[in-house]
C-alpha cells in the first residue's frame, strides 16, 4: 500500500503565521507539523510516500525533508497543488503515483498518538472499498461527522451545525483505486472545494466503507487552539514520542 500526505491549501485560518511559511512547516512542539503524519505512515509500514504541497513556500518542503532520511526512507515523492480546491482535489493529483494500488491518505495537519498499523493491515486484507478512522471528540461540529445506525455509517455530514453523533471522521483515509474515478465525478461544495466527505459518501452508497475507532489521542492543528493543543499533547508524550 502506498502513502499520501496532503499538505496543500493555503492555511488561511493561521494568518499571519502562514503568510511567510506553509502551515505544515510550523512547529508542533519540537518538530515541524509535517513530521507527524509522515511518521504515522512509516510506523504503519508504509514507506512509498507522496507529499502533495501547494502555495508559495512549497520549495521549503524539499529543504526540510529531502528524501526522507530522517524517517529511514530512501526516497520521497512530491507533487504540487495550485490554489486550494479541496482535499479531494489534492488527492486527485496522486492518481499517477498510486498507479492502481491501494492508498493510505493522511492530512498534513493531523497528529496521532498511536500506530495505525492494525487498521492498515485490516485494509490490506479488505477485498475492495474504503476504510476510515473515527474518534470521539468534544466538538464534532468542526469535522466530518458520521450518522450511525447500529454499527453502520449511513452518511457523513461535513461540519454539521447539529452533529448527528459525537464522532469525528479523522483525516486518515484508506482507498482502493476507485477513489480517482469518484473524484473525477465530484462537484465543488458551497465552500468551493472538492470535499473528501463526498468521496466517503460515494463509498457508503455502494456499501463499501469500513471503519475503525482510532486508538489513542488525535488532533488536527489547523486552527490556533488546535495547533496549541497539538504541541501540548506531543510534549506530554515525553520520551514515548520518539518511538
Ligand atoms: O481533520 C479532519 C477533518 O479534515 C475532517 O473531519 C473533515 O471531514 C475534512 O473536511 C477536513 O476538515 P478541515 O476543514 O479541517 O480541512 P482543512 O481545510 O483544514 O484541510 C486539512 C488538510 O488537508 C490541510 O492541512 C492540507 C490538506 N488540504 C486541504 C485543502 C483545502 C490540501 O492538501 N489541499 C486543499 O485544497
Amino acid at each position: 500500500m502506498k502513502g499520501i500526505v496532503l499538505a496543500g491549501g493555503l492555511g488561511t485560518r493561521l494568518h499571519p503565521l502562514t503568510k511567510i511559511t506553509n502551515k505544515h512547516l510550523l512547529p508542533v512542539y519540537d518538530k515541524p507539523m509535517i513530521y507527524y503524519p509522515i511518521r504515522a505512515l512509516v510506523r504503519a509500514g508504509i514507506t512509498d510516500i507522496l507529499i502533495v504541497t501547494g502555495g508559495n513556500h512549497s520549495g521549503d518542503f524539499l529543504t526540510l525533508l529531502g528524501n526522507g532520511k530522517e524517517f529511514g526512507l530512501q526516497h520521497l515523492n512530491y507533487t504540487y497543488q495550485e490554489g486550494e480546491g479541496g482535499i479531494a482535489e489534492a488527492l486527485g493529483l496522486a492518481e499517477y503515483f498510486a498507479a492502481g494500488e491501494k492508498i493510505c491518505v493522511i492530512l498534513g495537519d493531523n497528529i496521532i498518538e498511536k500506530s495505525i498499523a492494525k487498521a492498515a493491515e485490516a485494509f490490506r486484507r479488505q477485498p475492495k472499498g474504503a476504510r476510515i478512522l473515527l474518534k470521539e471528540v468534544p466538538d464534532p461540529e468542526r469535522f466530518g461527522v458520521p450518522v450511525l445506525e447500529g454499527d453502520r455509517i449511513v452518511r457523513i455530514e461535513e461540519k454539521p451545525i447539529e452533529p448527528p453523533s459525537r464522532y469525528a471522521v479523522t483525516g486518515i483515509y484508506m482507498y482502493d483505486a476507485r477513489v480517482f474515478e469518484i473524484i473525477r465525478g465530484l462537484e465543488p461544495s458551497a465552500r468551493g472545494e472538492l470535499e473528501i466527505t463526498d468521496v466517503n459518501n460515494a463509498y457508503i452508497e455502494t456499501g463499501d466503507l469500513a471503519w475503525d475507532i482510532l486508538d489513542g489521542w488525535w488532533t488536527d492543528a489547523g486552527t490556533f487552539p488546535s495547533l496549541f493543543r497539538a504541541s501540548e499533547l506531543v510534549r506530554d508524550m515525553g520520551s514515548k514520542r520518539c518511538e
